[in-house]
């Protein structure tokens, strides 16, 4: 395989970190960094967080000239991003936009890493065919960046992924090592019990870019996910068992279901008053 320029935009995060590390391998990757970095041997890194500035963002894309860029900054966590929707907007949306804009200009292909969190959550096994309806700021940012992507660009894909499994770093630990760090200092974080995800194995995420980069896929809009559908509860509890911790993450969102009315609001509350 020809070996390509990459740049992984957030590329010091739970998911920008892994694919650094996996694409590494057969490709020459620079990532982009904002308030700290944990260095991987063979990468290079920018300092880079002025996602605000149209004309920044397509000079850093000018001096890299990347083949490939990957979109991957900002947080997956819906009650983050409930908490402060002007940074969500920034990060999700209008960077999204300018760094789409940079890559036309180098002529690069351009990969969105999107999230089931732009479905309601109610059924799991989403499929291509699915109507998103998001109910929330990260979705609904999601989906406003996915619909100008598809409306603006001839060589974009759009990755939904659902949780994704693995390790993280010492900046961004991934959430399963969020999960396991509370239940050790005893703080037993608390997750929903009645929204549905297909949660996926991060290795899975760079295998399908190497496809996509090698076969140079085009305009497509992927979803990502696992074949058990499972709520982050349920998950959380088994993984929890499965390490051998003998607690019990909180039930969160017992008495209503998603999508019922109030089910986000009530959500949101206990998920903040758990994670303050
Ligand atoms: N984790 C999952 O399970 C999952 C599932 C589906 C989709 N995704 C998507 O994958 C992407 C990355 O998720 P993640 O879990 O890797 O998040 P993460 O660990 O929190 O990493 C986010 C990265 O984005 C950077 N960033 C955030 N805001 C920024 C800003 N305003 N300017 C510049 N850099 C900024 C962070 O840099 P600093 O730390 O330096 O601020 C960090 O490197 C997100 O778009 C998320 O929706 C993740």
């Amino acid at each position: 395989m020809d070996k390509k320029k990459i740049l992984i935009v957030g590329g010091n995060g739970f998911v920008g970190s892994n694919l650094a590390r996996d694409l590494a391998r057969d490709h020459r990757v620079t990532c982009t960094w904002r308030t700290s970095v944990d260095r991987i041997p063979g990468v290079e890194y920018h300092q880079f967080a002025l996602f605000h500035d149209k004309e920044k963002c397509t000079a850093i894309a000018q001096s890299i000239e990347p083949d490939v860029v990957i979109y991957a900054a900002g947080s997956n966590d819906p009650v983050k991003c409930e908490k402060d929707p002007i940074l969500t907007q920034h990060t999700h949306l209008t960077g999204a936009n300018h760094m789409l804009i940079a890559s036309d200009y180098v002529k690069a292909k351009y990969i969105y890493l999107s999230s089931d969190w732009v479905f309601s959550g109610m059924e799991g096994n989403f499929s291509e065919s699915d109507t998103a309806i998001p109910s929330y700021g990260l979705g609904k940012n999601k989906l406003s960046a996915e619909n100008y992507i598809r409306s603006r660009s001839l060589n974009h894909v759009i990755i939904r992924c659902a949780p994704l499994l693995g390790r993280g770093n010492i900046d961004h630990p991934s959430w399963l090592d969020q999960l396991r760090d509370s239940e050790i200092s005893g703080q037993h974080r608390g997750y929903p019990q009645h929204s549905f995800h297909n949660p996926v194995h991060i290795g899975e995420l760079s295998k399908l870019i190497h496809r996509i980069i090698e076969n140079d896929v085009r305009n497509k809009t992927l979803h990502l996910g696992g074949l058990t559908k499972i709520s982050l509860y349920d998950l959380a509890t088994r993984f929890l068992a499965g390490f051998d911790y003998h607690a019990k993450p909180a039930k969160l969102d017992s008495g209503k279901r998603c999508g019922d009315s109030g089910f986000f609001a009530e959500l949101f509350a206990d998920l903040a008053a758990t994670q303050d």
